[in-house]
């Protein structure tokens, strides 16, 4: 072997490498590797392009990392979610929201007092500034309501001014807390505008879970009965999607935070990402899908249109880019909307058993079972979502709502990063080489 072999900076500190060879010249590169506590090792290209003078390319990360993370980690094959090292299953079983909060946001779980005072700290930030609520005012009764939360969210970081400079860990915190314990009142805001009825200010003796259900449910009028059950399956749906390692909207987070923008308005580009149908709008498009689909017997038809390569038709709540095998949250919620159905005496719901024969047919099919297609997340809570009485345009609101601990953990062990960078991808560009201007009159 004649080929020169190029030293890569890090190369030095790992243990394993990886030997990159350019087939034209014969040259090699040693990239090295890294392994994590969990999950496939990663081949560190960071000075790929001052070494080798090449990008790569990967445009929707199929094969990429963005950063190291000591969060989430979920294996694929296996169907497995843990926060911090602690399965989903375990957490929804024994845990509540804002015990999963605490661990997200300072990695491990709360003991008793701590728990008290993270509890405390955040019932203390649940009210909005009264402003806000002419803020709403601006917007139509008919918007969609994640179009108003992209808006007063955003519009956080103009209120807020005491917890803006991302450099004091303290005011980092308190951004964290603030968000955590305003996403519920915003959110039931959103809906209460929608439905031309009064806000309901929070009220702190209820749980975090049953807070939300009041503001939304609630009316001045009459005294409102918190129904455990359903408290319990929103704070499910809240545990299950409060993080979810590098998905679109967090990595948007990340990137919008990677330049240094305030807390608030990196979370309101998260709720920008996470709106579309294919992430978190589509508990929304489940519930239009089975709609659309009407009966049992129409099954085979819609099937056969989303193996059609020719009909842009997918099976909505189908189908995940890093689960190939069940989706750990699906099982939870398969469980969750059965138990919700039946404490609403409804245990024949024609959505729930059109969604069940649905699920049936899709599982057996060879075109799903080769594709590892199974029903995520989202298959299931827009049936539980729908049956506490929430529109379906509500429903990524919910996910947004939850997800916000995740994003912000997220951004703030980004901001605690000594590495921090802003985030730039590169590209290759296919656009006209290099050519003279033509003035107007000289064109064709
Ligand atoms: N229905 C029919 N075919 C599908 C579906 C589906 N729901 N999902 C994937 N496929 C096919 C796809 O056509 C492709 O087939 P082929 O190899 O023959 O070209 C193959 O399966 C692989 O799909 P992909 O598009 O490469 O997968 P992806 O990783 O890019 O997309 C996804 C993942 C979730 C966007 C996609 O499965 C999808 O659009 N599902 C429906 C929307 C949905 O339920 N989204 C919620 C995701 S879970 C919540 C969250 O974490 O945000």
């Amino acid at each position: 072997m004649t080929a020169k072999e190029k030293p890569v900076s890090q190369q030095d500190t790992a243990e394993k490498s990886f030997t990159l060879t350019n087939d034209q010249t014969g040259e090699n590169w040693k990239l090295p590797v890294k392994e994590g506590t969990a999950g496939p090792p990663v081949i560190d290209i960071r000075s790929l392009y001052a070494d080798t003078g090449h990008f790569t390319m990967d445009p929707s990360f199929t094969s990429t990392g963005s950063c190291k993370s000591r969060l989430t980690f979920i294996d694929g094959e296996e169907g497995i979610l843990m926060h911090r090292g602690y399965s989903i299953q375990e957490l929804t079983e024994q845990s509540s929201f804002l015990e999963v909060s605490y661990l997200l946001l300072y990695g491990d779980l709360p003991t008793v007092e701590q728990l008290k005072g993270f509890h405390k700290k955040i019932t203390y930030h649940t009210m909005v500034n009264e402003q806000i609520h002419y803020f709403f005012r601006g917007f139509r009764r008919d918007a969609h309501p994640m179009a108003i939360m992209c808006g007063v969210v955003g519009a956080l970081s103009a209120f807020y001014h005491d917890s803006l400079d991302i450099w004091d860990p303290r005011q980092r915190d308190i951004s964290a807390q603030r968000l955590i314990a305003k996403m519920p009142t915003l959110s039931a805001m959103t809906y209460k505008y929608s439905m031309g009825q009064p806000f309901m200010y929070p009220r702190n003796d209820l749980n975090y879970a049953e807070n939300f259900l009041y503001m939304c449910f609630g009316v001045p009028a009459e005294p409102y009965e918190v129904n455990p059950i359903h408290a319990r399956a929103i704070d499910n749906i809240f545990i299950l999607h409060a993080d979810h390692e590098q998905n679109a909207s967090t990595s948007t987070v990340r990137l919008a935070g990677s330049s240094q923008a305030n807390p608030f308005a990196c979370i309101a580009s998260g709720i920008a990402s996470l709106w579309g149908p294919a992430h978190g709008g589509a508990n929304q498009a489940v519930l239009e899908m089975l709609a659309e689909i009407g009966s049992v017997d129409n099954i085979p038809e819609y099937i056969a249109k989303a193996k059609d390569k020719d009909d842009p038709f997918r099976l909505m709540g189908f189908g995940h880019r890093v689960y190939k095998n069940r989706d750990p949250r699906a099982t939870v919620l398969r469980d969750s909307a059965h138990e919700v159905l039946h404490d609403l005496g409804i245990d024949n719901d024609p959505t729930l058993e059109l969604a069940m024969a649905l699920e049936k047919i899709a599982l057996e099919d060879e075109y799903f079972v080769d594709r590892k297609l199974f029903p995520n997340v989202d298959f299931y809570s827009g049936i539980i979502l729908r049956a506490l009485g929430f529109p379906s345009t509500m429903f990524p609101v919910l996910f947004a709502l939850a997800r916000t601990v995740g994003w912000i953990s997220q951004w703030k062990e980004m901001i605690e990063e000594p590495s921090l960078r802003i985030g730039r991808p590169r590209q290759l560009y296919t656009g006209p080489a290099a050519r003279p201007y033509v003035p107007i009159d000289g064109r064709a």
